[in-house]
């Protein structure tokens, strides 16, 4: 598999039949912009404890830039890795440290669970839609990233999306990175809100989906905080920005 540098300077990698694992407009800015920023609800951020489900995982890119941007000491953090391929482990060594804690996805390949500090991390092999049935605690957050829907349309499905909706908490946040009305639709169905995400470059919009919340605390508008990675691995926070809350509509 070759290394192919993307727009932002960061690196992704060309599978042989399903085409690349991350946008070629920017593997670390999707990671940031399209999956984990939307996540991070004001309510899921006061949580001291947060459990986040890697659908797809790869190279961990979600899982790592997660990490950049809350640490690994200030809250607990549980995070599933669901993935088919146990070869990409190997793979994984040899890429660059592209995220500041890339150094604890590469410690996964001879600890897995990895426990540090606040953090456990586990790596589940195997199909993501029998094995999801595994996790046992509900989960707050779903980074979901297979490859495109027109090449694994079984990992898009209404029953894959409720799959995750079931086990997860009141308030949690579904992001991926394809807007494709399918897409939309069968998480819908699956009974998430649906909302777009952020556009990066000339692509269209992420999408983020929310399972509603009773709370009324949970249906007052959303900080979403605002931090880019500029040139460097290291996340920069700037101005937060205030966003309607889609639990309220
Ligand atoms: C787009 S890549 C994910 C990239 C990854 N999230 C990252 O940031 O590095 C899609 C991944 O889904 C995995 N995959 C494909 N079918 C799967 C399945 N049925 N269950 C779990 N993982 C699967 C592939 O091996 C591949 O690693």
């Amino acid at each position: 598999m070759q290394l192919i540098q993307t727009l932002d300077g960061s690196y992704t990698l060309k599978h042989d039949s399903k085409g690349h694992y991350h946008s070629i407009a920017g593997a670390r800015q999707e990671a940031l912009l399209k999956f984990v920023k939307p996540a991070l609800t004001t309510e899921l951020l006061k949580k001291d404890k947060l459990v986040i489900l890697d659908f797809c995982f790869g190279f961990g890119y979600k899982t790592a830039c997660l990490l950049d941007v809350l640490g690994i000491n200030e809250k607990k953090l549980i995070i599933y890795g669901l993935e088919i391929d146990k070869t990409l482990l190997n793979k994984i060594q040899d890429l660059p440290d592209q995220f500041r804690h890339y150094n604890l996805i590469k410690k996964l390949i001879n600890q897995n669970p990895l426990i540090q500090d606040k953090l456990k991390l586990q790596l589940i092999f195997g199909d993501a839609r029998k094995q999801i049935k595994k996790i046992q605690e509900r989960i707050d957050i779903c980074f979901y990233d297979p490859f495109s829907p027109s090449v694994e349309p079984g990992l898009w499905t209404e029953k894959c999306f409720r799959s995750v909706y079931k086990i997860m908490n009141k308030g949690g946040v579904l992001t991926t990175y394809s807007c494709a009305r399918t897409v939309q639709e069968n998480m819908q169905k699956a009974g998430f809100i649906v909302k777009n995400g952020p556009e990066i470059g000339r692509r269209g919009p992420s999408t983020i989906g929310y399972r509603s919340c009773k709370n009324k605390i949970c249906n007052q508008n959303r900080i979403i905080n605002c931090c880019n990675y500029k040139q460097t691995n290291r996340p920069v926070y700037g101005f937060a920005k205030r966003q309607e809350c889609a639990s309220s509509s």
